[in-house]
C-alpha cells in the first residue's frame, strides 16, 4: 500500500466558517499544509485578512455573517466568484451563551441556535451545487460540522442553548449524511474538548488547571484538531459517514464516573 497521498489535499478547495481564529484557523493551517486552497470566512473582514497574512497565499478571505439564511446565500455567492466546485466545507463558526436559568434570555437562545444549528444546514444547502460538482464515488465531497463534547455530556455551566445546539448538530450530521451520501458527499462531525480560544477563555487562560481534570492531562493543541480534520477531509477518511469523532483527551469516553456506593 502506498500511503504517501492518503492524507494529502493537493488540488482541493475548502471553505471554513469562523476560519479567522481559534479552531477554524487550526484547521485552515492544517489543510493548507496538506496542499489545499482554503477560503476562510467570519464577520470581521480585518480579522480574516490578518489570518490570511499569517496563513499565506493559499488562503483567501470571504468575510460574511452566516447566522442568517441570507448570509449563507451571500457567502455561497462570494465563493462562486472564485470557484465552480467545492471539495470540503467546514461548518465551524459557533457561539455560546451562559446565564442563570431564571434569567436566560431569548436573545441567548436565538443567537446560539441560529449560528450553531441553522447555519450549518443552510450554508450546506446554499453550497450544495459546488459540493456536488466536486464529488464523485471515487473522491467524495466532505462536509465537516464542528460540534462539541457539550453535545454529548454536561458541563457545569448554564449554557442551555449551547448544550442543546451541539446535541442537535450531532444528530443533524447523521440526517444530512443520510441524504447527501446519495450525492457522494460525506457529512461528519468533530466534537472538540478543551482548546484554547476566544470562546474557551478558560482553556486559553487557565490551561494548566483545566488539564488536571482531563484524562490525557493536557488541553488540545492545533495538531490535535488539524490532524482529525485532515483525516476526515482526505482519502484517509472517505469511508467515515455520519459519525462524530470526539477529540477531547478522554473526557467523554475515558473518564471514570463516580460510584453510587461512595
Ligand atoms: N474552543 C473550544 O474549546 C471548543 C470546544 C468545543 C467546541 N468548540 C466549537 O468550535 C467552533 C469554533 O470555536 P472557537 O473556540 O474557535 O471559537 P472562537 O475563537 O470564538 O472563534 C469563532 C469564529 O467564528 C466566527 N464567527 C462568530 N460569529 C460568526 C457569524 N455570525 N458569522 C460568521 N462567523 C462568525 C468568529 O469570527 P468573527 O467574530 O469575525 O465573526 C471566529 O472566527 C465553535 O463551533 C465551537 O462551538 C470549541
Amino acid at each position: 500500500m502506498d500511503t504517501t497521498n492518503l492524507f494529502r489535499l493537493d488540488g482541493r478547495t475548502a471553505l471554513i466558517t469562523g476560519g479567522s481564529r481559534g479552531i477554524g484557523k487550526m484547521i485552515a493551517a492544517g489543510f493548507i499544509a496538506q496542499g489545499a486552497t482554503v477560503y476562510i470566512s467570519s464577520r470581521k473582514a480585518a480579522a480574516c485578512e490578518e489570518a490570511v497574512a499569517e496563513l499565506g497565499p493559499k488562503c483567501i478571505a470571504l468575510p460574511q455573517d452566516v447566522s442568517t439564511v441570507a448570509g449563507c446565500k451571500a457567502l455561497a455567492a462570494q465563493y462562486a466568484e472564485h470557484e465552480g466546485k467545492l471539495d470540503i466545507l467546514v461548518n465551524n463558526a459557533g457561539a455560546a451563551w451562559g446565564e442563570p436559568f431564571e434569567d436566560f434570555p431569548e436573545k441567548g437562545w436565538d443567537k446560539v441556535m441560529d449560528l450553531n444549528v441553522k447555519s450549518p444546514f443552510f450554508l450546506t444547502q446554499a453550497l450544495h451545487a459546488p459540493l456536488k460538482a466536486a464529488a464523485s464515488r471515487e473522491r467524495p465531497g466532505k462536509v465537516i460540522n464542528i460540534t462539541s463534547i457539550d453535545g454529548l455530556r454536561l458541563n457545569p455551566w448554564e449554557t442551555y442553548s449551547y448544550h442543546a445546539s451541539k446535541s442537535a448538530l450531532i444528530y443533524l450530521t447523521k440526517r444530512m449524511a443520510a441524504r447527501l451520501i446519495a450525492d457522494s458527499i460525506n457529512v461528519t462531525s468533530i466534537a472538540p474538548g478543551a482548546f484554547a480560544s476566544e470562546m474557551n477563555k478558560a482553556a486559553r487562560d487557565h490551561g494548566d488547571a483545566i488539564a488536571k481534570s482531563i484524562p490525557a492531562k493536557r488541553i488540545g493543541v492545533d495538531e490535535d484538531m488539524a490532524g482529525t480534520a485532515i483525516f476526515l477531509a482526505s482519502r484517509a477518511g472517505d469511508y467515515v459517514v455520519g459519525d462524530t469523532i470526539v477529540v477531547d483527551g478522554g473526557l467523554v469516553n475515558a473518564a471514570l464516573g463516580t460510584s453510587i456506593d461512595a
